[in-house]
C-alpha cells in the first residue's frame, strides 16, 4: 500500500495575532495536492490554536507543539492530551529535539508521553534525531533506535504514529542533511521497524525529515523512497511552504 506523504509545520515559539493571521490567510491560498496525496499539519504555539483552527483551510489539520505526560491535574503550566481531544486539536508534535535538549525530556518520558497521546486518539508526530557530536562519532543509528524502542516499548498501535527523524545538527542551521544521509538513516529506521516490530507497521509508518528543510531542497529529498514528508520549522512560516508541500507529489 503506497504511503501518503505528510508534512507538518512546526512554528515553534513565534507569532503575534497580525502574524498568525496573515500566515492562516498564505495557506489557505496556498495551490496544494489533495489531502488524500499529502496530509498537511500546522503547529502554531498553544495560545494559537484555536483561533487557526477556526480560520484554517478544511484540508489542513492544526498540531499542538506538545502535551503532558497523563491526564490533567496539579501540573501547573501543562496541556493535556485530553484538553486537545476535547478542544478538536488531531495531532500533536512529541519528543523534539528541543524540548529533550532544553528541558531533559528522556527516551522513556517521550515513549510514555507517546502512549498517552495515542490513547487519547491523538495522532503523534514522534520525534527522534542525533547530535552533530553522536554523528561524528559514529553512533547515529545507536541513538535514534534506542529513541524509536523507547516509543515502541509503549506503542502497540501505529496507525497514528508518524515518525519524524530531525538530525539535532540539521535544525535550525541551514546545514540541511544530504539526500543520502537522510534516506540511509530513513532506510535503517525502516528496517529497525520491520525488525523489531513488523512488516506492516514498516511498510505503513509514514518517516519523515525534519531540519532546514526549505523550497530549495525539498525536491531532491522528497525524491528519496524512504522519506515520506518533511517536519518544518522555519521555512512553514513562509510562502515556501507551498513549494514544500507541491514536492511531495
Ligand atoms: O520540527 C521542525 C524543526 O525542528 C526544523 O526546523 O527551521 O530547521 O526547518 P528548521
Amino acid at each position: 500500500m503506497a504511503r501518503k506523504f505528510f508534512i507538518g509545520g512546526n512554528w515553534k515559539c513565534n507569532g503575534t495575532l497580525e502574524e498568525v493571521k496573515k500566515i492562516v490567510s498564505m495557506l489557505n491560498e496556498a495551490e496544494v495536492p489533495s489531502k488524500n496525496v499529502v496530509e498537511v499539519v500546522v503547529s502554531p504555539p498553544f495560545v494559537f490554536l484555536p483561533l487557526v483552527e477556526s480560520l484554517l483551510r478544511p484540508d489542513f489539520q492544526v498540531a499542538a507543539q506538545n502535551c503532558w505526560v497523563r491526564k490533567g491535574g496539579a501540573f501547573t503550566g501543562e496541556i493535556s492530551a485530553e484538553m486537545l481531544a476535547n478542544l478538536g486539536i488531531p495531532c500533536v508534535i512529541l519528543g523534539h529535539s528541543e524540548r529533550r535538549s532544553l528541558l531533559n525530556e528522556s527516551n522513556e518520558f517521550v515513549g510514555d508521553k507517546v502512549a498517552h497521546a495515542l490513547s487519547v486518539g491523538l495522532k503523534v508526530i514522534a520525534c527522534i534525531g542525533e547530535t552533530l557530536q553522536q554523528r561524528e562519532s559514529g553512533s547515529t543509528m545507536a541513538v535514534v533506535a534506542a529513541q524509536t524502542k523507547a516509543i515502541a516499548d509503549k506503542v502497540s498501535n501505529w496507525a497514528n504514529v508518524v515518525l519524524a527523524y530531525e538530525p539535532v545538527w540539521a535544525i535550525g542551521t541551514g546545514k540541511v542533511a544530504t539526500p543520502g544521509q537522510a534516506q540511509e538513516v530513513h532506510l535503517e529506521l525502516r528496517k529497525w521497524l520491520h525488525d523489531s516490530v513488523g512488516a506492516e507497521v514498516a511498510a505503513t509508518t509514514r518517516i519523515i525529515y525534519g531540519g532546514s528543510v526549505n523550497g530549495a531542497n525539498c525536491r531532491e529529498l522528497a525524491e528519496q523512497p524512504d522519506i515520506d514528508g518533511f517536519l518544518v520549522g522555519g521555512a512553514s512560516l513562509k510562502p515556501e511552504f507551498a513549494d514544500i508541500i507541491r514536492s511531495l507529489t
